[in-house]
């Protein structure tokens, strides 16, 4: 796809389709006036019948009167109290998602005044709305198929439509937006591929084809050299499967250096490739989900290859501990002890909380590495996902200051996060009889204790984001199709390039 920044009037730009954003009630004021008048009077004729209203993301298409573009196509905004960079993102993913099924090649969006609605003006909205489009593409139907005929359009020609704006720097801003986006869909790509396809041998496959691409640095750790290390957490959980576990480690950077901002950051990510519970086996009901058990490996493999083309050299590591959880002669069975690589007792009560024992090793094992800071995404809980839903991630860190580290950097890339306490008066309820701890404790605030068992493998500052709720979608939205999301991408990317290496 070709990036195109013009500063011509919207209705003057040849297209396919002209989007126009449009902020609040469908008053049409302004430039936007203009192009109804141009239009043959469409839009206000559309927003008296109804069918254009000020609900967000709410879509017309109409005849273009006298403008140069092919359509017209209006998309709500919604309230101005409310839009953030997020809603920004999603309506460049509506937008594209919209022309689904259309032979649709050059498209264009007018920025009309969204700049003045978020923090970072235009050049961030130019970012937000390229890296929309490119996430709007997305489609899970063409993972397994060939022709499908309702996907979004490829397009030939995205051109962004600012009258008066600095055209060299809103370019730069698109063309970072395009890599952002490209690597959410990396992540979702392989996110939503199924279990049978996606082993952890498979997806530590795709991370050296991803590495060499990239000019990453890989080191895979299979059975042997995972015992060597001392990973008795990571080896119980893989153990259970004829897939043997890969702990998939991705660097960038001279080796032991600090990033510009002093860090030697590690982002670890939940790899299960499927998630059957184990021995503590899970009810039939939506067990075909467990496939996106992965996703946060994904994102990591992803986001550090996205850091690899925006700033090359950045000092960075991702780790992916890959496994698949299943019952057999050979599972870890609930109540077996283990000694985790940094020598603590664990007694797994519930194999079905494998996430936190894979996570525990790899962090460790990262910081073994040199890591002096800590990201973990995982789809760690069913918990939080009944707290907050598929709109927030939950998450925990310590101490302050590294959490709202990643708060800003979420801020920036138009990431939604909760912060959850880490309560002490509940870590006693993970007290084993005779191991150090367990893996888990009664369910009451088990959101909680999943961070409080984590947190026994943190020894840098460590922030743990739970994507259980928002990594997929159980429903498409108009901004996006059911399945993998990609969140926390665009989130460590941020973060990461805090520290990039300036070229
Ligand atoms: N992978 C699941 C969490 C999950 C649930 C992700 C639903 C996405 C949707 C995780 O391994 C798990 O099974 N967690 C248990 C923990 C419990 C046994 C303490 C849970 O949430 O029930
Ligand atoms: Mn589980
Ligand atoms: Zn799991």
């Amino acid at each position: 796809m070709q990036l195109r920044v013009v500063d011509d009037q919207p209705w003057d730009v040849q297209a396919d389709v002209m989007a126009v954003p449009f902020v609040g009630e469908p008053a049409f004021e302004g430039s936007l006036a203009e192009l109804d008048r141009r239009s043959g009077g469409e839009l206000s004729t559309l927003a008296a019948f109804g069918e254009v209203k000020a609900e967000r993301y709410g879509v017309v298409v109409t005849a273009p009167g006298e403008l140069k573009a092919g359509r017209l196509l209006a998309v709500a905004a919604g309230d101005p109290e409310t839009i953030t960079r997020q809603v920004v993102l999603r309506i460049g993913s509506t937008i594209e998602r919209r022309l689904a099924g259309s032979s649709v090649k050059r498209l264009a969006i007018y920025l009309g005044d969204l700049g003045s609605q978020i923090s970072g003006g235009v050049e961030v909205v130019a970012e937000l709305l390229a890296r929309g489009v490119v996430e709007g593409s997305f489609e899970p139907a063409t993972i397994y198929r060939d022709g499908v005929k309702s996907a979004p359009p490829e397009l030939d020609e995205l051109i962004l439509v600012a009258p008066g704006a600095e055209i060299a720097a809103l370019k730069r801003a698109a063309e970072r937006g395009v890599v952002i986006g490209e690597g959410a869909n990396l992540s979702r790509r392989l996110g939503n591929r199924a279990a049978n396809d996606v082993t952890p041998e498979v997806l530590a496959g795709e991370a050296r084809a991803i590495a060499e691409r990239h000019g990453l640095s890989i080191d895979v750790i299979g059975p042997e050299k995972a015992a060597e290390l001392g990973m008795g957490m990571f080896l119980a959980v893989g153990r259970g499967s004829d897939n043997p576990p890969r702990l998939i480690v991705l660097r960038s950077g001279e080796q032991g250096a600090k990033d510009s901002a002093g860090r030697r950051l590690a982002l670890v990510g939940k790899g299960v490739c499927f998630d059957s519970g184990g021995i503590s086996i899970k009810p039939a009901d939506r067990m075909e989900e467990m496939k996106m058990d992965k996703s946060g490996a994904c994102t990591v493999i992803a986001a550090i290859a996205t850091v690899a083309r925006l700033a090359p050299g950045t000092p960075l590591m991702a780790l992916a501990p890959a496994v698949e959880n299943m019952p057999g002669p050979h599972s870890a069975r609930p109540g077996d002890v283990v000694k985790a690589m940094n020598g603590k007792t664990v007694d797994i009560i519930n194999t079905d909380a494998e996430g936190r024992l894979i996570l525990g090793d790899a962090m460790c094992y990262a910081e073994k590495l040199g890591a002096t800071h800590l990201v973990d995404v995982a789809t760690l809980t069913g918990a939080v996902a009944r707290a907050l839903g598929d709109q927030m991630t939950g998450a925990f860190g310590q101490p302050q200051e590294w959490y709202d580290a990643v708060a800003a950097a979420g801020e920036r890339a138009g990431e939604r996060y909760w912060q959850l306490p880490m309560i002490e008066e509940y870590r006693k309820d993970l007290d084993s009889w005779y191991a150090d701890f367990t893996n888990t404790g009664s369910a009451e605030g088990g959101l909680v204790k999943s961070a409080l068992f984590l947190r026994e493998f943190a020894t840098v500052p460590w922030v743990h984001l739970d994507i259980a709720g928002t990594g997929y979608f159980r429903k498409k939205t108009p901004y996006a199709p059911a399945g993998a999301t990609g969140v926390a991408h665009a989130t460590l990317v941020e973060l990461a390039l805090a520290g990039a290496t300036k070229a």
